[in-house]
């Protein structure tokens, strides 16, 4: 592990203008820079870097943060990974707690595995490229498959001559020890005789998400149908099979700039894809599918595409992968190729543009796909129909996400001609058999529509509650540490008319403190979980130094805390990305009307939860679950009305 005195130093040294200038060409704008945002294709510049605040924010995606989460965002580091690139970039010096004397062998181990992997990778290119024997054999198969040089030097591929252990000898030569050679895979040992695994090869490296070697797959050259077309690297400490997709080095900020991730059977298809123009594709290499891979495309987009050959055996056996895919959150699209096809013979075929297309229009939902494959079978056969409503049902059930489900239930109904109430009986038991109590609490809430309805007039609520909370904390963030004049309002009933009098006093306060005064006041709680943590988090630091320092929100260790502050942050920013001021317009500076603003934001608030009370107060009657009681009614309607007239006061 990184030690904190390291990371409090890369903190320190960290600029986030510069950090970002490496990736991002930022032009001056007001007191900040200004650039066209690196997450997707824009013409006009909605990405902007405040030096003084030290964040970022891009307003076409809404992703934004402070350095370590810009190289996170765009470089798809680890935090580990974007502490050292920093540490690299301001020459600071890693230190690492101390590890046991095995942990610390054990990471030497996975090192020196990984040093000669690369050297490995690096041998086999070298030498199909400048070597006649290489450009001869190794080089003339990918030439005559269509790779082009670019191609081959993008995917670092080789070729491993087809003698003994060529490759082993000249390791071994370099220095590198025997036993990495053969915890690797490359070279296999028996009986003090060493032998290259790759002999004879082509060779196709298999890259971490950050670029290191972690394997091989190695392609035969012949036709020849007793010896295997492709050998991998064996399972080791550094190549786990099951947690790697080929190619996602390549595709990972296509991947995330398209928001799609195309998912191949084989290496090749991923090449011949790249050639084509299409890089946010990876390989699943012809295994089923793992949770642990996808979670490796989850961390870069929402959306699969899966890519079937055009056989329909393949098809079957692949669709029970799938439900991993929707049981992870993601949306899944399937598109067919035509038979006898696959995507590198297809990519092959087409022109750049037709692939395109054809990938774009024959793109299907997976549910969809799966009811109309499989009804075709079943259409006529009433035992084949009940198993199938069962078996669609059972994948709809995987999707986490409640109003999906519903959406699909009754998508499957319409298509399958059944009623919605036949699928929502089969899912509930599903579920109660499910392990995952939470979905089951979820599908029954839902389960019945006027149940979903009357959450939404919730969520509607909760929703302009957590506007209003978001201004509250909006203006303890940017103005919190500012002290200015409040007014309070003091009411007398004068004892001979029995008249109310009303007088003002003026007072200064800060304007933190004021707004947690009322708050407190009135026990007023967030509805929304981050404004709560955010607010307790401000509240603290100003009871401990009595002032706020912003950093410490922006670099929170709870990404969900900076990514919301930052936000918040920014967006006071954004009209600098066009030109109003130099247009001479006016942008009302917020101090000017802080008083008011501190005031309606907490007025309005209040406001929205009485107006709650007031519902649930009426919903509880009418469901007969309380007798009216006027008077509270009355008494909340009274103080709803005395909001409303200090609101529109201007004071
Ligand atoms: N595969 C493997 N071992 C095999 C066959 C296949 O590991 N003996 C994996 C490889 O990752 C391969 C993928 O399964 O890329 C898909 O197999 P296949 O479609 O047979 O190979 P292609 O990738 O199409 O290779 P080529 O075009 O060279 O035939
Ligand atoms: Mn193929």
């Amino acid at each position: 592990m990184i030690t904190r005195s390291t990371i409090d130093r890369v903190f320190e040294s960290a600029r986030v203008e510069e950090v970002i200038g490496e990736f991002v060409q930022l032009k001056k704008a007001g007191s900040n820079f200004k650039g066209l945002s690196p997450f997707t294709d824009e013409k006009t510049p909605s990405f902007m870097v405040s030096p003084v605040k030290q964040i970022w924010k891009d307003f076409s995606t809404g992703k934004g943060g402070n350095a370590i989460s810009f190289l996170m965002e765009h470089e798809h580091y680890t935090y580990p990974e974007a502490i050292k690139w920093l540490a690299n970039k301001y020459n600071i010096e890693i230190d690492e707690t101390e590890q046991t004397n095995e942990e610390k062998a054990q990471m030497n181990e996975r090192e020196s595995m990984f040093l000669v992997s690369n050297f490995a990778k690096d041998y086999f290119h070298n030498l199909m490229l400048n070597t006649n024997q290489g450009k001869a054999i190794g080089l003339s198969y990918f030439k005559e498959r269509g790779f082009r040089e670019e191609t081959i030097k993008k995917f670092d591929l080789g070729y491993c001559l087809d003698e003994w252990d060529n490759f082993t000898k000249a390791a071994l030569e370099k220095g590198y020890d025997l036993k990495y050679l053969e915890s690797t895979g490359l070279t296999i040992v028996k009986e003090n005789k060493q032998f290259d695994r790759f002999k004879g090869r082509v060779m196709f490296p298999i890259h971490s998400m950050s670029g290191r070697i972690l394997g091989f797959g190695g392609r035969i050259l012949t036709n020849d149908k007793k010896a295997a077309k492709y050998l991998n690297s064996p399972e080791s400490d550094i190549y786990h099979k099951s947690k790697i997709l080929y190619g996602i080095y390549q595709a990972k900020k296509e991947i995330a700039k398209q928001d799609n991730c195309f998912l191949v059977e084989g290496y090749t298809d991923v090449i011949s894809f790249h050639q084509s123009g299409i890089e946010n594709v990876v390989a699943s290499s012809g295994t089923a599918l793992t949770a642990e891979q996808i979670r490796l495309v989850n961390r870069l987009t929402k959306n699969i595409t899966v890519l079937f050959d055009g056989d329909a055996a393949g098809i079957r056996a692949s669709i029970r992968g799938i439900d991993l895919i929707l049981e992870q959150g993601m949306n899944v699209k399937v598109v067919q190729f035509p038979d006898g096809e696959d995507p590198d013979s297809f990519a092959k075929s087409h022109s750049d543009s037709e692939l395109a297309k054809y990938l774009e229009d024959s793109a299907q939902d997976f549910i969809n796909f799966k009811v109309s494959l499989l009804i075709k079978e079943a259409k006529n056969d009433p035992v084949k129909k009940a198993g199938l409503i069962r078996d669609i049902v059972s994948s709809i059930s995987k999707i986490p996400d409640s109003i999906q489900r519903e959406v699909y239930i009754q998508e499957c109904a319409r298509i399958m001609e059944i009623s919605e109430q036949v699928l929502f009986n089969e899912m509930a038991q599903l579920l109660s058999k499910s392990s995952s109590s939470n979905t089951k609490k979820n599908f029954e809430k839902r389960q019945n529509l006027e149940v979903v309805k009357k959450q939404n007039i919730q969520l509607k609520e909760i929703n302009q509650l957590s506007i209003l909370e978001r201004e509250i904390i909006k203006i303890l963030l940017l103005y919190g540490n500012e002290e200015i004049d409040f007014v309070e309002e003091i009411i007398n009933v004068d004892e001979e008319s029995g008249k109310e009098i009303t007088t003002y006093k003026k007072y200064t306060n800060k304007v933190s403190s004021e707004i947690y005064l009322h708050l407190q006041d009135d026990e007023i709680e967030f509805t929304n979980p981050i404004f709560q943590e955010i607010y307790n988090d401000v509240i603290h630091q100003f009871n401990l130094t009595d002032k706020l320092e912003i950093e410490k929100l922006v670099n929170h260790e709870n990404k969900n805390i900076a990514q919301t502050v930052t936000s918040i942050l920014m967006d006071e920013e954004k009209h600098q990305l066009s030109d109003w001021e130099k247009k001479n317009i006016f942008v009302t500076s917020a101090l000017e009307v802080l008083q008011k603003a501190v005031n309606d934001s907490i007025f309005n608030l209040r406001r929205v939860l009485i107006a709650k009370k007031i519902n649930e107060l009426l919903v509880e009657v009418k469901e007969g679950k309380k007798q009216i009681d006027l008077e509270e009614v009355k008494n909340y309607t009274d103080l709803k009305k005395r909001l409303f007239s200090k609101l529109n006061r201007v004071i």
